[in-house]
């Protein structure tokens, strides 16, 4: 059977992974999940004190970027690709506030950019992906044979990340989180490289009314269409 690119974009929080996920492990394609790359690089970036609320030492990132290795392991049980940093499982450590309030500025840097982008062709390169982020239907793979864009209100979205904080044991407060989802579609969709932008021929998903289910089901048949 013929295997398609599959480029998920969109605003933070708008369910993008989940239903990737649920279309990788469906289809039997490899999933790909970009924000995951960046919350690497700024995990690094943190850990050595590159960046805080204080300072951006951009140079000493970028001169570093050969030092940090990220690689994706398939978990059986949970049933998706881990990130690992050198080697590193830090698949819970970069889904925290604190990472979210730094990827953004970090994501604006065009040497970073690059060298992920470059990586992500690579991982694509055979087709039979699912891939989301911010630039993939633009930048990564603009040639994609499926493009999905995908809002949903700002509250709703803030209150889903809520939710999922929450729920892992997080101490969070929702006003942070509605922060944090505003400040990061603002800087994305307003940096110089590669902005978040919606493809012209990518297909705009509101899924604020809709079920998980629902989602999937409608999505799943957009990519019937195109096999
Ligand atoms: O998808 P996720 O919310 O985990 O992404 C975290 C951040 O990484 C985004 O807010 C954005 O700044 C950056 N990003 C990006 N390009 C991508 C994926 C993520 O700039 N393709």
């Amino acid at each position: 059977q013929k295997k398609i690119t599959i480029a998920i974009d969109g605003y933070s929080s708008t369910g993008k992974s989940t239903v990737a996920k649920q279309l990788a492990s469906h289809l039997n394609y490899i999933y790909v999940d970009t924000g995951a790359m960046y919350r690497a690089v700024t995990l690094y970036a943190l850990n050595n004190n590159i960046i805080s609320e204080t300072v951006f030492n951009k140079e000493k990132l970028i001169n570093e970027l050969d030092n940090i290795e990220i690689t994706f392991k398939y978990n059986e049980t949970k049933g998706f690709a881990e990130v690992l940093l050198n080697s590193i499982n830090v698949e819970h450590q970069i889904r925290t506030l604190k990472v979210s309030n730094f990827v953004s500025p970090i994501a604006t840097v065009s040497e970073i950019r690059k060298k992920l982008v470059s990586q992500q062709q690579r991982l694509g390169k055979d087709k039979g992906v699912v891939m989301d982020g911010r630039d993939i239907g633009t930048v990564v793979f603009p040639d994609a044979d499926l493009k999905l864009f995908m809002t949903a209100s700002a509250e709703e979205r803030a209150q889903r990340r809520y939710k999922e904080l929450i729920e892992r044991g997080d101490a969070v407060n929702y006003e942070d989180i509605y922060n944090n989802v505003v400040e990061r579609d603002l800087i994305d969709t307003t940096r110089k490289d590669s902005p978040l932008v919606k493809a012209k021929d990518a297909i705009e998903i509101d899924n604020s009314q809709l079920t998980l289910d629902g989602q999937f089901h409608t999505i799943l048949q957009l990519v019937k269409d195109k096999l």
